[in-house]
C-alpha cells in the first residue's frame, strides 16, 4: 500500500527518495511524487500517475538540487489515481508540503469547515484537507510543529505522515497514528520511512514511532514525543535484514525467488525452536503466556487473505495435537461483530507484515476485551508484533512480492511447532513429538524436490492459461491448501478461481464442470485418500479437467488424471506445506504465460494498511 521516505542530510536528495520509493514499489501503488526544499519561498513539488520510473523520468530533465525532502507512493483511497491526486499535497501557497498513509476518517467535516472559511481544494484526497487544516492553524499560531499538533489533534483515522514546509525548512515533522513510520539513524542524516526497505541501505539504525508519537527531524538529530507534546525516548534498534535480501537474486521476480526460497525459510522458522531428538518444541517467546495456554478452553485464530488459510490449518493442526478446541475467524468480521470472548480464551492473530489494518483492529479488540493476544508475525518491529502480548516470529524474511508464497510455508511451519509445543504440554507422547520432529525436519529437502520438477509444471500451467476458471479441491488438511491455491493463481493471473471441500462440489460447483474447467485435487495417500478419488471420478465423468497433486509412488490415479504431480510423502499434518508449493508454481507460470506484472498485480498491495 502507500509508502513514505523522507531525508534530511547532506546526499543529493532526488536519487535517495527514487530509490527509496523503488524500494517500496512491491507494496502496491498507483502514482508516485516528491516535495524538496531548495531555497525557494515555495516548495518543490513533482508527481505522476504510473510508476516510479515515470516520476523519474519527469524529473531527470530537471536540474533538482537538495538534500531535504519528503516522497511517497500512492494506493488510491479517496479520489482516482490520478496526477493530481497523488501525493505529496500542498498548501493554498505553496508553502506546506505533506506525504500521508493512512484515512482520515472525517475529512468530509473539515473540508466542508475550511470551504466555508475560504479554502479551496485541488484534489479529491483526505490528504489535502488535512494539510490545509494544517495551513490554516498555522495562519494563527505562526508555529509549524504546534500548527501540526492542532490539526492531528481534530483529525480521526489513521495516518503515518511526513511534512516539510518552506516556514521552517530545516525539519521533517513525522507523526504516525495506526500507520507504521521508522525513523533510520545515520552519520549526520536522517531518515523517515513507512517501511524498512526504503532506507535498508542507508542505515540499519531505527527507531520505531509508537501511535500518537510524532517526530522532528533535523540535519543535528531527532527528536520524539507525543502527539499531545511530551518527549519520548524510544530505543534505537538494528535491522536484522540486508539489501540482499530485498534483491531479486538472479531470479526473473521476487515471487520465484521467494517460493525458492523456502527450503531456506523453513529451517529458519523452527531452527533453535524444534527439539528434534527430544520431541519437542521451545519458543521462547511464549513463556509469559504459558500458563495461559496450558488453562486455555478455546483459541481463536485470526487473520485476512493467505494467512487466513494458514490460520485454518492451524485450527486443523491445534484440534489434532492439543485437542484445543479452535474458532478461525477473518480479521476484518472479528472486528466488527462483538464476537463472545470467554476469559480463558486465546486470540492468535497470523500477519506476514504485521500491519494489516483489520488484524491489528482484531489484536486491539480483543486486549479491550481483556483476552490474550499472541502473535504469529513476519515483520520484526512491526505494529501487531508490538501491540500483542506475546509472540513467534515468523522468519521468513522479507517478502517483496504481493502474492505471499514463503510466509505462508513459514506460518505453517510456526503453528506446527505450536500445536506439537502445546500437544507435549496436554497430552501427546514423546514418541508421537519424536515422529512430528524428524518429519518436519525433513521438510526443507522434500520442498527441494518439487523444485525439481517445475519445468513439468510450468508445461501444466501454459497448457491451461487460456480457462476462464479453474476449481481447487482438497479435503481435511489439504482444504486450507485448495482455498491457497486458488487465491494465489487469482490474484497474479486473474483467472478466476475457486477453492472448496472437495465433498462439497457436488452441493453446488459441480454444475460448473464441463471440458473447459480446469480441477485441481489436492489428493496425497492418507485416510480420506478413497474419498477424494470419488470426488476425482465425478468431474472425469462430467469431462472436466483433472489436475492431480498425489504423492510419488501413487500410480493409482494416472488412468484417471490428465495431468499429475507427485510429491514426497510426509505425515498428513505435515503435508500442506508440501502441496501448496506447486500451487503456487502453477500460479506463477500461468501468470508468466499470460504476461501479468506478477510482482506488483493490479489493484493489491502488499501490506493492506486500510480497512
Ligand atoms: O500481511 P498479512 O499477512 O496480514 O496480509 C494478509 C493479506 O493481505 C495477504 O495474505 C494477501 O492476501 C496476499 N496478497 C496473499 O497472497
Amino acid at each position: 500500500m502507500c509508502g513514505i521516505i523522507g531525508y534530511i542530510g547532506k546526499k543529493e536528495i532526488v536519487p535517495l527518495l527514487i530509490t527509496g520509493l523503488k524500494r517500496m514499489e512491491y507494496r502496491g501503488y498507483d502514482s508516485a511524487g516528491l516535495t524538496v526544499l531548495n531555497n525557494d519561498s515555495k516548495v518543490l513539488t513533482r508527481k505522476k500517475k504510473g510508476r516510479v520510473a515515470d516520476l523519474e523520468q519527469l524529473i531527470n530533465s530537471e536540474k533538482i538540487h537538495s538534500n531535504i525532502g519528503i516522497a511517497h507512493t500512492r494506493w488510491a483511497t479517496h479520489g482516482f489515481p490520478n496526477d493530481v491526486n497523488a501525493h505529496p499535497h500542498n498548501d493554498s501557497q505553496e508553502k506546506i508540503s505533506i506525504v500521508h498513509n493512512g484515512i482520515i476518517e472525517n475529512y468530509a467535516v473539515i473540508k466542508k469547515k475550511l470551504l466555508s472559511e475560504g479554502f479551496e481544494f485541488r484534489s479529491e484526497t483526505d490528504t489535502e484537507v488535512l494539510c490545509l487544516l494544517i495551513e490554516r492553524f498555522y495562519l494563527k499560531v505562526n508555529d509549524l510543529e504546534l500548527a501540526v499538533r492542532l490539526a492531528l489533534n481534530e483529525v480521526k483515522g489513521t495516518f503515518g505522515l511526513a511534512i516539510v514546509s518552506t516556514y521552517d525548512p530545516d525539519k521533517i515533522i513525522a507523526a504516525r497514528r495506526g500507520s507504521p513510520l521508522i525513523l533510520g539513524v545515520g552519520d549526520n542524516e536522517y531518515f523517515v520511512a513507512s517501511d524498512a526497505s526504503a532506507l535498508i541501505e542507508h542505515t540499519k539504525n531505527v527507531v520505531y514511532l509508537d501511535d500518537d508519537e510524532m517526530a522532528i527531524l533535523s540535519p543535528d538529530g531527532y527528536i520524539t514525543k507525543t502527539i499531545s507534546n511530551v518527549q519520548t525516548n524510544n530505543e534505537v534498534k538494528t535491522l536484522e535484514f540486508d539489501l540482499e535480501q530485498i534483491e531479486k537474486g538472479g531470479f526473473e521476480h521476487f515471487m520465484l525467488k521467494e517460493i525458492y526460497e523456502q527450503t531456506q525459510t523453513i529451517t529458519d522458522g523452527f531452527r533453535g525452536r524444534l527439539l528434534i531428538d527430544e520431541g519437542n518444541v521451545k519458543l521462547g517467546g511464549l513463556r509469559t503466556v504459558k500458563e495461559d495456554f496450558r488453562n486455555a478452553k478455546r483459541i481463536i485464530i485470526s487473520a485476512c487473505g493467505t494467512s487466513y488459510n494458514a490460520a485454518l490449518v492451524g485450527e486443523y493442526l491445534i484440534e489434532q495435537l492439543a485437542q484445543i478446541p479452535v474458532e478461525v475467524e477473518y480479521a476484518s468480521e472479528f472486528r466488527y461483530r462483538s464476537p463472545v470472548l470467554f476469559d480463558d480464551d486465546i486470540v492468535i492473530v497470523i500477519s506476514q507484515s504485521g500491519e494489516t489494518a483489520d488484524t491489528l483492529a482484531a489484536v486491539q479488540e480483543a486486549k479491550q476485551r481483556g483476552i490474550k493476544v499472541i502473535g504469529l508475525v513476519n515483520v520484526v518491529g512491526s505494529s501487531i508484533a508490538r501491540q500483542t502480548d506475546a509472540g513467534i516470529y515468523v522468519h521468513a524474511g522479507p517478502e517483496i512480492g504481493v502474492a505471499s508464497t514463503k510466509a505462508f510455508t513459514s506460518q505453517l511451519t510456526i503453528l506446527t511447532l505450536l500445536a506439537l509445543y502445546l500437544g507435549r504440554m496436554r497430552n501427546i507422547s514423546s514418541e508421537e513429538g519424536l515422529k512430528i520432529a524428524r518429519e518436519l525436519s525433513a521438510i526443507p529437502e522434500k520442498i527441494k524436490q518439487i523444485l525439481n520438477i517445475a519445468p513439468e509444471i510450468e508445461k501444466i500451467a501454459k497448457t491451461y492459461s487460456y480457462s476462464r476458471n479453474y476449481l481447487y479441491l482438497g479435503r481435511g488438511f489439504n482444504y486450507p491448501v485448495a482455498l491457497e491455491g486458488a487465491l494465489k493463481l487469482k490474484e497474479i493471473s486473474y483467472i478466476h478461481a475457486e477453492g472448496y471441500p472437495a465433498a462439497e462440489m457436488k452441493h453446488g460447483p459441480i454444475a460448473l464442470i464441463d471440458e473447459n474447467m480446469p480441477v485441481v485435487f489436492i489428493a496425497p495417500k492418507d485416510e480420506i485418500y478413497e474419498k477424494i478419488v470419488s470426488n476425482i471420478e465425478e468431474v472425469k465423468a462430467r469431462k472436466g479437467k483433472v489436475i492431480v497433486v498425489t504423492n510419488i509412488g501413487n500410480n493409482e490415479l494416472d488412468r484417471l488424471a490428465d495431468h499429475i504431480i507427485k510429491i514426497p510423502e510426509t505425515l498428513p499434518i505435515l503435508t500442506p506445506i508440501l502441496s501448496v508449493v506447486p500451487l503456487q508454481l502453477m500460479a506463477y507460470y500461468t501468470a508468466k504465460e499470460l504476461n501479468r506484472d506478477i510482482d506488483k498485480p493490479r489493484n493489491l498491495a502488499k501490506s493492506v494498511t486500510v480497512e
